[in-house]
């Protein structure tokens, strides 16, 4: 399969791609389906030459600073193929800083013509846990000087957001109580065991059957609570890349 061929070169050969999708429950047609839409991202010149000229601008910014926290490349397409999938009505983020993760889902929901994104970030909600020096070694800053929460996603694609400006542990329960069903639900905010636990618990009961739950960060240096959480529910969790948590509600 050419497009296999082309994402396999691009993304190293150590991804275990396929036996994780499998392991998602994703049905053959949809892996083949994935793949295509992954190799669609990476051939995507336009939109990635925008995401790299924005953050080069942020580090001329930053003056030296480390900026980041967004998606890896690989994940960046896996996150990208997953939404053109599934192409989710509703979608809900918690974490944005930046906004990596969501200027893919509002690219993609605007090429499905479909889709509306709610998403909530406290702004250096992780300094309260860390101290800034391992936020900042770890991951980077998230906002220069002069920048605000969601400075990577472009105006035009604006139309789809409502960005909530706050604490998950507050605001997402409140708020899926005023949008109903969800299609889609990623973590990406705080990563402790509590956080993605207390988040898992308030959005499962409102994920549609057939909806997609990520996270960011699943592992042994952040927390497995994702993995934990969705095998209590007999739902089969993979791990791509060891960071990016997917499980379907079958
Ligand atoms: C890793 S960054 C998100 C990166 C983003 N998804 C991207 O792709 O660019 C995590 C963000 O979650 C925020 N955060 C931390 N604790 C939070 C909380 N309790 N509620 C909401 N956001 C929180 C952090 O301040 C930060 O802005």
């Amino acid at each position: 399969m050419k497009p296999l061929r082309g994402v396999a070169k691009r993304i190293g050969q150590g991804y275990n791609l396929l036996s994780n999708a499998q392991k998602a429950g994703l049905t053959p047609k949809e892996i083949a389906k994935l793949v295509r839409y992954m190799a669609e991202y990476f051939s995507d010149k336009t939109f990635l030459r925008d995401f790299h000229a924005r953050i080069e601008e942020a580090k001329q910014a930053a003056k030296g600073s480390p900026i980041g926290g967004w998606f890896t490349p690989f994940g960046q397409a896996l996150l990208y193929a997953l939404v053109r999938l599934f192409k989710p009505s509703v979608a809900v983020e918690t974490g944005v800083a930046a906004g990596g993760s969501s200027r893919i889902i509002l690219y993609v929901m605007q090429k499905n013509e479909k889709g509306r994104l709610f998403s909530i970030d406290l702004p250096e909600g992780d300094m309260k846990l860390y101290p800034k020096d391992i936020v900042n070694s770890r991951i980077g800053t998230y906002l220069p000087p002069g920048y605000s929460t969601g400075w990577l996603v472009p105006e035009w694609l604006k139309g789809r957001w409502k960005l909530y400006m706050g604490d998950a542990r507050l605001l997402l329960p409140e708020l899926l109580e005023s949008i109903g069903e969800v299609d889609l639900f990623l973590h990406d905010s705080l990563h402790t065991s509590e956080q993605v636990r207390m988040e898992l618990e308030v959005v499962f009961p409102r994920l549609r059957r057939g909806g997609l739950l990520m996270a960011d960060d699943v592992n042994e240096d952040w927390t497995l609570a994702f993995v934990d959480f969705i095998q209590e529910q007999g739902l089969r969790p993979a791990v791509f890349a060891q960071r990016y948590g997917v499980a379907l509600k079958r």
